[in-house]
């Protein structure tokens, strides 16, 4: 298994890339169940998490072609992919495909649109809590879905189609704000999404799904409306810019010190890290390339941050952030409110010499003058690259193991930060 060798104490120098979203590629790899003709994806990322649910849609009937490099590309570009579901060959999603990736579990929308019926296993629990799925499936039931849970697996027929409804999320949840809107795309009838998820991937995924034909108002909004129409076609869609890659890069300058521009990043869609990275000591400022993230000098201060659904502080910049305040001078809480356990990563900075006390919900940490390398271990992917952020700030060198975890959506890490000055080697096998 591959592992990140890191030699810590280099400042981050110079332009990062940033690549399309993963977690908006994903629900937008799995709308192209949802029409017989071709969806073309541009600036789609090279992660392993793409390469999953390519597979995973190719056993539901998918075509899945990526075009060749063109001259001139390089090793940043993103790529650009053609899914054609001619015809849904299956219906059935099982469970060790779905089990190695959560976001899978969303084509029973598009499975029950397209074929009237789903047979899609249950997720599973996760390194970062239980993680269930009720509110997708309450949507699914109020637009008329049929659901049974039957040996791990949700059975689910709509033998009438899809029929518009009311759907009131008691929790913001992206997923179901997906899973809701692919279902009423067309669907019969109008469907009205409240308390819906504001991300800028839900925004990206209806902006998708309406050159597709559909006619869906208010995503980025609490209140989405979507007016059913009979057929869905294909289309271009090009993914935005990954959030949660800018906020990971922006807050590893903020901890060496130096000066990066974050090339394609767009502020808004992460506003309140940003500002967070600002009050820590960080100059941040924004303009058509990019975002452009330096320290210099000044220490690191604490910062008390809550993480909550957009335009709040994204849950998948929790761990970096914790990373961060490792070396801040002064005692700063970290109170995660989306996920129940997702503190995986408090032990592993421990190693590295961070002091962290966990109390219920709140991390409490008390910055430290020196972090240390050492063999470190994540179990999620946003752990792992809070590991990463240490370590490039700790003296001697770390080792991080199960890079896989990074793999799944980090595109070329090792890459990136070298190239800004970091010392940063894949060690293979
Ligand atoms: C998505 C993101 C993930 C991010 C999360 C929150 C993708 C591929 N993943 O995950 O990176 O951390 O949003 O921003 O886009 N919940 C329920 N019942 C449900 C569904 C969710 O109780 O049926 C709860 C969850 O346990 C969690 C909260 O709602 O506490 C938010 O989860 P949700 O927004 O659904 O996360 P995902 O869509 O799975």
């Amino acid at each position: 298994m591959d592992r990140i060798h890191i030699k810590g104490g280099s400042r981050l120098n110079g332009e990062i890339k940033i690549s399309g979203a993963k977690n908006a590629a994903l629900p937008l790899m799995i709308a192209s169940l949802l029409t017989n003709e071709t969806l073309t994806l541009e600036n789609l990322p090279r992660l392993a998490d793409v390469s999953l649910l390519a597979r995973i849609l190719g056993n539901h009937g998918v075509d899945y072609s990526l075009n060749g490099k063109r001259p001139g590309e390089d090793i940043d570009s993103g790529q650009t992919a053609h899914l054609t579901a001619r015809e849904i060959v299956d219906t059935t999603a099982p469970y060790d495909l779905v089990s190695k990736m959560r976001a899978s579990f969303w084509v029973i929308a598009p499975l029950l649109a397209r074929a009237g019926e789903a047979r899609v296993s249950l997720p599973g629990g996760c390194a970062i809590g239980t993680r269930p799925v009720d509110l997708l499936l309450m949507a699914l039931e109020t637009l008329g879905a049929k659901i049974d849970i039957d040996a791990g697996y949700v059975v689910a027929t709509t033998p009438r189609g899809f029929v518009g409804g009311e759907i009131t999320f008691p929790k913001v949840t992206v997923g179901g704000t997906h899973t809701a809107m692919m279902a009423a795309a067309t669907a019969h009838g109008s469907t009205l999404i409240r308390n819906a998820a504001r991300e800028p991937e839900v925004k990206d995924l209806a902006d998708c799904l309406n050159k597709m034909g559909a006619r869906i108002h208010g995503a980025g909004t609490p209140t989405i409306e979507v007016t059913g129409v009979a057929k869905l076609g294909g289309a271009r869609h090009s993914v935005l810019p990954d959030r949660i890659e800018t906020g990971t890069y922006a807050t590893a300058v903020a901890m060496t010190g130096g000066d990066v521009l974050l090339k394609g990043a767009v502020a808004d869609h992460l506003q309140e890290a940003l500002d967070a990275l600002a009050a820590a000591g960080a100059t941040v400022s924004s303009d058509n390339q990019g975002v452009r993230v330096k320290r210099n000098g000044a220490g690191i201060s604490p910062v008390d941050i809550e993480t909550a659904p957009f335009p709040g502080f994204a849950t998948d910049l929790q761990a970096q952030f914790m990373a961060l305040m490792t070396r801040a001078k002064g005692v700063s809480r970290i109170r995660e409110t989306i996920f129940e356990n997702r503190f995986m990563h408090v032990q592993e900075l421990a190693r590295l010499g961070a002091r962290i006390k966990l109390d219920g919900d709140t991390a409490i940490v008390e910055g430290v003058s020196k972090l240390r390398g050492a063999p470190v271990m994540a179990t999620d992917l946003r752990a792992s690259v809070s590991l990463v952020i240490a370590a490039l700030a700790a003296e001697g060198e770390t080792i991080v193991n199960r890079v896989y975890h990074l793999d799944r959506g980090f595109e070329n890490l090792e890459h990136k930060l070298s190239a800004c000055g970091a010392e940063v080697t894949r060690i293979s096998g």
